[in-house]
């Protein structure tokens, strides 16, 4: 029996060395250590040893049992390992690589000029004054020297709400709401939406002006040029020149519509501006009395001059942009250009 244990001992041994999967080590575990394993086979004839050699017998066979469980779990462990590691190679996780970096937004064209103009403004010295885009016909018309019925309001193709409520058609609502309240001298500036009955390339139903008022004592038309090539240089460049055009507008008198040189040729005559060197950007003026006193400011001792212009059209170009709704569709690939 001594003999057989032996035996078993080397070819179990020499068994578990050749198991090379997971799977066959409950196979061998079966063979040899079960129920009817070959371990327990063996034990069977124990039946039949002397009493006197069963103790060293006995060791044996806790020995071999030892021995072929001990082989048993080293296997497992080793298995065990082997899976985890080449899990970990599979699922590898290169912390050291580079983030694939994220998507920068950017302002809108339409928000960098309004920063531009209002900046540009601010530092010489305007307050930015802000109004109610959903407004009385009162500041949007009448105040500004508009009365109801009156030829000029075909100017523009305004959206009323109500006989005397409408959506504003031009930040000059904001001059007559500021003159009611403030005390002259001042200067202010009035950024924001407007609204017309109008659409194609260079027209929207919603818009955006920015509107300067300035009130003081000896204001002239010397002053509005001054501080409009300030403000045109500043936004188109240093080598803009401005010029203006008589022209008419019912809250000035004189009026005039101003025009820039080309950003694009600086006035030697291209396709943007149509061989003119020149770009009509805005419309300005020295405020009408009638105006002034409507307001409650006494004409005789105040004068003042306004300006009013489209913000859209000077992100326009600014940028080439050649139809205006582009701005307002949010196309990604329009944003990206515009970055
Ligand atoms: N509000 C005028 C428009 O929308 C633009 C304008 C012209 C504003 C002359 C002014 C101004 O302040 O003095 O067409």
């Amino acid at each position: 029996m001594q003999e057989q244990l032996k035996q078993l001992k080397e070819q179990a041994m020499a068994e578990i060395s050749k198991v090379d999967e997971k799977a066959s080590l409950n196979e061998f575990r079966v063979k040899y250590l079960g129920k009817q394993g070959l371990l327990t086979q063996i034990l069977r004839g124990m039946r039949d040893v002397p009493a006197e050699q069963r103790p060293v017998v006995g060791a044996l066979v806790n020995e071999v049992r030892a021995l072929i469980e001990e082989q048993l779990s080293a296997k497992e462990a080793d298995f065990e390992k082997r899976e985890m590691e080449s899990e970990l190679a599979k699922n590898y996780i290169d912390i050291t690589e580079p983030a694939q970096g994220h998507e920068r937004g950017a302002l809108h064209p339409l928000s960098k000029v309004f920063e531009l103009l209002i900046d540009s403004c601010v530092n010489m010295g305007f307050k930015v004054v802000e109004g109610p885009e959903v407004e009385l016909d009162y500041y949007n018309f009448e105040a500004l020297n508009i009365p109801k019925n009156h030829p000029s309001r075909d100017m523009q193709d305004t959206f009323f709400i109500t006989d005397n409520i409408l959506l504003r058609s031009q930040t000059s609502s904001v001059q007559a709401r500021t003159m009611e309240v403030m005390k002259p001298p001042f200067k202010i500036i009035s950024p924001g939406r407007v609204y017309r009955n109008d659409s194609d390339a260079t027209h929207s139903p919603v818009f955006h002006q920015m509107e300067g008022l300035v009130i003081d004592e000896n204001i002239s038309m010397a002053d509005l040029k001054a501080m409009l090539i300030v403000l045109m240089r500043k936004t188109f460049g240093e080598q803009t020149q401005i010029r203006f055009r008589p022209s008419f507008f019912p809250f000035t008198e004189p009026s005039v519509e101003v025009d820039v040189t080309c950003p694009s040729c600086h006035g030697e005559g291209c396709r943007l501006c149509k061989g003119t060197g020149f770009m009509e950007l805005l419309g300005a003026g020295i405020v009408n009395p009638k105006v002034l006193e409507a307001n409650g400011i006494d004409s005789k001792k105040y004068r003042g001059f306004a300006f009013g212009f489209g913000v859209d059209r000077v992100a326009m170009v600014k940028n080439g942009i050649a139809d205006i709704r582009s701005m307002f569709k949010n196309d990604i690939r329009f944003l990206k250009q515009m970055k």
